[in-house]
């Protein structure tokens, strides 16, 4: 890691806070503390100071020209299931033939497909396919990132896939959370789905937390998948282990998942489709972030979470990209903000708090990640030449990220424009 780094010129450098806030809630969220034709000086990975160029430092170290770029914080992306065997692309050509997914499901498709992928699958083979992933997401401006189990949905199998979330924190490329989702469906043997939750209780979860594998814990708490008494159990005994509880709740009904979540402590909520004033209501009385993954309703054609009116209501809200097979193929953050903006209403400033300070949130970083503060660690985006921040979202599709810095190193990127 070079010792310093000095970013100037800065067209504008956008997400500062130094009011030690831990998220962002309601109409605060459409605020962006901004400086125009600004420095940024990282130091030893942090960010130690920044202001206007006129008082930039002169200092004998690295230094990038951001001219007529913006910088912000790095994305968070805090919602993933990036390890995985095998795409799933005959199940989309499938919905395009009428099919839901739920019906695939049913069909022996969706989570148990990718799950018999998996099982049959190498340890390593799974490493390699999910590093290429993770570099390409990084590339594209993730700094910080959550991958989920959930593919294995055997003892051996979900501790393989913990196993090769670990190999990739050890990669040290950017901060990474594990989240033990063996409750993301019932296999099809456990005729008894007492078993099953059995099983992952008695017998993953010691395992998990010897190994120390995981720090969340996730189940689907969704129609067809686990009921609300399961989930409370599961997100009880991962309690007991030392796991936090972040689940997936209201993404194909009115499952009860936000009720038990929020009972639960759940440091977030993700999904959230099906969310009404009650919903609402008991999360403006919680901790519990709600994160939207708009690119998952975009693919699944699912209606989108009511993001307006939460943040409306006084709500936080985080985005992350939901980067799985079946739901949502990408982990695209840029696109994960445009579907924000154009389907759900969001501004663009709401939507990048939304994937910066409120993701950093979603995953217990944000005392160190998620905006630029002095102290906090320097991650950050450099963009291309553009007119402006509404560019950002307006522009989708097109990757507008030239650069990206993670703790103060390994740049990415560099093209010489
Ligand atoms: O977050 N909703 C549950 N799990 C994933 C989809 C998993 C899959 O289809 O493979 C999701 O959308
Ligand atoms: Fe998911």
């Amino acid at each position: 890691m070079p010792k310093s780094l000095l970013i100037t010129n800065i067209k504008i450098l956008t997400g500062i806070d130094e009011t030690g806030r831990r998220k962002v809630s309601g109409a605060e969220m459409k605020i962006l503390q901004s400086i125009e034709n600004a420095f940024l000086h990282i130091h030893e990975g942090k960010i130690f100071s920044y202001g206007k160029m006129e008082e930039c430092p002169s200092l004998e170290c690295d230094t990038y020209d951001a001219s007529g770029r913006f910088v912000m914080p790095c994305w968070v992306d805090s919602h993933t299931h990036l390890v995985y065997a095998e795409s799933r692309e005959k199940e989309f050509v499938d919905r395009i033939n009428g099919l839901s997914y739920v019906q695939i499901a049913e069909r022996g498709g969706g989570i148990l497909n990718s799950a018999k992928r998996l099982q049959q699958t190498s340890e390593d083979e799974l490493f390699q396919t999910a590093l290429i992933r993770l570099k390409e997401i990084v590339a594209g401006g993730t700094g910080d990132l959550e991958i989920k189990s959930g593919y294995g949905l055997t003892v051996n199998d979900e501790l393989k896939m913990l196993r090769v979330i670990k190999r990739l924190q050890d990669e040290n490329i950017i901060p990474i959370k594990s989240t033990f989702l063996g409750a993301h469906a019932i296999p099809k043997e456990y005729s008894d789905r007492k078993k099953y939750v059995d099983l992952l209780i008695y017998e993953m979860l010691p395992k998990i937390a010897e190994e120390k594998l995981a720090v969340f814990i996730d189940v689907f708490c969704d129609k067809g998948f686990f009921t609300v008494e399961e989930t409370e159990r599961i997100l009880m005994a991962g309690k007991e282990y030392g796991l936090i509880p972040k689940i997936h709740a209201n993404e194909l009904d009115f499952s009860g998942g936000i009720q038990v979540g929020i009972k639960c402590n759940a440091l977030s909520v993700d999904h959230l489709e099906f969310t009404g004033e009650e919903e609402i209501n008991l999360l403006k009385n919680s901790e519990t972030m709600p994160t939207l993954l708009p690119s998952t309703a975009f693919f699944l054609g699912l209606k989108y979470p009511p993001a307006r009116k939460m943040i409306d209501a006084g709500l936080p809200v985080a985005l992350a990209s939901d980067y799985n097979p079946g739901s949502s193929p990408s982990g695209n953050m840029c696109l994960v903000l445009s579907l924000a903006c154009i389907k759900m209403k969001m501004l663009p400033e709401e939507a990048i708090n939304a994937a910066t300070l409120n993701g950093a949130y979603a995953l217990g970083m944000e005392k160190t990640h998620g905006s630029i503060s002095k102290g906090k660690m320097g991650s950050v985006i450099i963009t291309k030449k553009i007119p402006s921040l509404a560019f950002l979202p307006y522009s989708f599709g097109n990757s507008l990220v030239e650069e990206v810095i993670v703790e103060g190193g390994k740049m990415r990127n560099r093209k010489d424009t």
